[in-house]
C-alpha cells in the first residue's frame, strides 16, 4: 500500500479487544459513507471524486495552466479555508516552502484572502509592481469576506495595468449557479471553473479549487489524481476484525483514545515540505469533528525543530494528548554529513551518514520517548514524496474523517460555528440588516 499505520506505538496504550470492539461502530460508519444516509450525506461528492470528476473542466485547467504560466511572472491565489489550505499545502509538499525562490519556469505564487492584514495586502501589492500578474479567486459560497476583499484590491490592479484587457487575467472557482462571485464573473466574462455542489470547501483540494494553482505551479495533477484514484479503490473496503484498512484503523484508534481522554491529536511531520499540509489537515479535521461539544482538537508540529519548543510539553506536560507522526519511506535527498579530520564538534560518529536516516533515527528515538512519557503515537508511513503518494494520503484522511466523524456523532460536513464571527464582525462594521446586533454588541464592548 502508498500507505501503511504501523501501530506498535499505540498498541501499548489500546489492546487488539478495544480496537475489534469498534468493529460495529466502524461498519455503520462505513456504510452511512458507502450508502450516503448519514447526517450531511449531501456533501459526499469527494468520496467517488477521483473517478467521477468533470473531464472536461480537468482539461480546460490543463490549458489555463498554461496560459497563466506563459502570460504571467505572479499568480496570486485569493481564498480562504477549504479554498486555498489544500493548493498551498499540495504545492509545498510536493515543490517546496520555499517554492517561489527556486529555479522554476513557472510563476511565483502568493495566497491573499486567507487574512485581513493590511500590511500583508501592501506587501502583495509591492511584489506585484512592474511584473505581469494572473489572479486565481475562489469561493465556493462567493460571498466570503477576506477573499471578497482581496478580489476588489486586486482587481484594481490589474484594471489599472491591463485595463480592458485585465479580463484575461483574472481565473474565478466558484459555485456552478449561485452567489455574487458567480454573477459578477458571468457578466465581466472571466474563465470561471465549478466546485461542485457536493464537494465542501475542506474536501475540495481535487477539484479546480486546488487544480488550477496546483498545475501552475507545474505539479502533474493526472498523477495526483492517480494516487487518490488508488486510495479510493483500496480504503472503500468492507470493514474485518483484522482493521487492514489502514483508514479505519486510524478512524477507530483517534475514537478509542479520545474515549480515554486524549483530546488532542497532533500531527507530526519530520519535513519542512509537510508544514502546510499539517494546516490542511487541521481544517480537515477540526472543522469536520469539533461541534456539538465533542471531537479531537488537532494540533501540529515539525520535528525536529519544534522537539526544541513544544517537545518538553509533548514529553512531560498534561497527558491529554496523542501524535499521529508522518513518516516518509523513500528519502529524496542523499545529502550527506561532512568528515572533519580535526572532529571538533565531536560529530564524526555522523560522518558520511545521510541527513534522512539521521532523521529517520531521531523520529525513532522520539518515538520511543514519547511512548515512555505516556503519549499514544500512530505512525503513518508514506511510501514517497510523490504527486500519486500525496494523491493517496489526501483521499486517506479525507475518508478516514468521514469515517472518524460518523463514529463521533456529529455532521462531518457542516461547520455551522463557522459563521458566528462573521456575524459579529458584519454586525460591528455596520454591514446593513445588522443593526439590532451591532448596537448590542458595541453596547457589550463598552
Ligand atoms: O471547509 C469549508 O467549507 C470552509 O473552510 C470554506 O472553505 C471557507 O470558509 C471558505 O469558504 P468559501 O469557499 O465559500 O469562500
Amino acid at each position: 500500500m502508498t500507505l501503511k499505520l504501523d501501530d506498535r506505538f499505540v498498541t501499548p496504550f489500546v489492546s487488539e479487544d478495544e480496537l475489534r470492539a469498534m468493529l460495529p461502530e466502524v461498519k455503520a460508519a462505513a456504510d452511512k459513507v458507502k450508502n450516503r444516509d448519514g447526517k450531511g450525506a449531501d456533501f459526499l461528492g469527494w468520496q467517488d471524486l477521483p473517478v467521477n470528476y468533470d473531464k472536461e473542466e480537468f482539461a480546460r485547467i490543463k490549458i489555463a495552466a498554461e496560459k497563466i504560466k506563459k502570460s504571467c511572472d505572479v499568480f496570486i491565489v485569493i481564498g480562504i479555508g477549504g479554498s486555498y489550505l489544500g493548493s498551498r499545502a499540495v504545492i509545498e509538499f510536493l515543490k517546496s516552502p520555499r517554492y517561489n525562490l527556486l529555479k522554476k519556469d513557472t510563476p511565483d505564487i502568493y495566497f491573499s484572502g486567507c487574512n485581513i492584514s493590511g500590511s500583508d495586502l501592501d506587501e502583495l501589492m509591492e511584489i506585484c509592481e512592474g511584473k505581469d500578474v494572473c489572479i486565481n479567486v475562489i469561493s465556493k459560497s462567493g460571498t466570503t469576506t477576506e477573499p471578497a476583499v482581496a478580489f476588489r484590491c486586486f482587481r484594481e490592479l490589474l484594471e489599472k495595468k491591463y485595463k480592458n484587457k485585465a479580463t484575461e487575467h483574472i481565473f474565478v472557482t466558484t459555485d456552478k449557479s449561485r452567489g455574487t462571485l458567480k454573477e459578477f464573473s458571468t457578466k465581466a466574462g472571466f474563465e470561471t471553473f465549478v466546485v461542485p455542489d457536493a464537494v465542501g470547501g475542506r474536501y475540495s483540494v481535487l477539484t479546480a479549487v486546488g487544480l488550477l494553482p496546483i498545475a501552475v505551479a507545474g505539479i502533474d495533477i493526472d498523477a495526483l489524481m492517480g494516487g487518490a484514484q488508488l486510495a479510493m479503490k483500496e480504503l472503500n473496503t468492507e470493514p474485518d476484525a483484522e482493521f487492514t484498512n489502514p483508514a479505519y484503523k486510524y478512524a477507530a484508534l483517534r475514537n478509542i483514545l479520545l474515549r480515554r481522554g486524549k483530546c488532542i491529536e497532533t500531527l507530526v511531520d519530520y519535513e519542512p515540505y509537510a508544514v502546510m499540509f499539517n494546516e490542511w489537515w487541521k481544517q480537515l479535521y477540526g472543522e469536520s469533528e469539533g461541534k456539538d461539544g465533542r471531537g479531537l482538537f488537532p494540533t501540529s508540529v515539525n520535528f525536529s525543530t519544534d522537539l526544541h519548543s513544544l517537545g518538553q510539553y509533548i514529553q512531560q506536560g498534561q497527558r491529554t494528548l496523542f501524535e499521529t507522526v508522518l513518516a516518509i519511506d523513500k528519502a529524496d535527498s542523499d545529502a550527506k554529513i561532512p568528515n572533519d579530520p580535526a572532529n571538533i564538534d565531536g560529530l564524526n560518529f555522523l560522518s558520511g551518514k545521510q541527513m534522512a536516516e539521521v532523521n529517520e533515527t531521531a523520529m525513532k528515538g522520539t518515538l520511543l520517548a514519547h511512548i515512555d512519557g505516556g503519549v499514544p503515537n500512530i505512525l503513518l508511513r508514506l511510501a514517497d514524496r510523490s504527486e500519486k503518494s500525496l494523491g493517496y494520503m489526501i483521499y486517506f484522511f479525507e475518508y478516514a474523517c468521514a469515517i472518524s466523524g460518523y463514529i463521533l456523532g456529529v455532521n462531518p460536513f457542516d461547520q455551522p460555528g463557522v459563521e458566528a464571527y462573521k456575524k459579529n464582525m458584519f454586525a460591528l462594521l455596520g454591514k446593513p440588516g445588522y443593526e439590532e446586533m451591532t448596537e448590542a454588541l458595541r453596547a457589550r464592548l463598552n
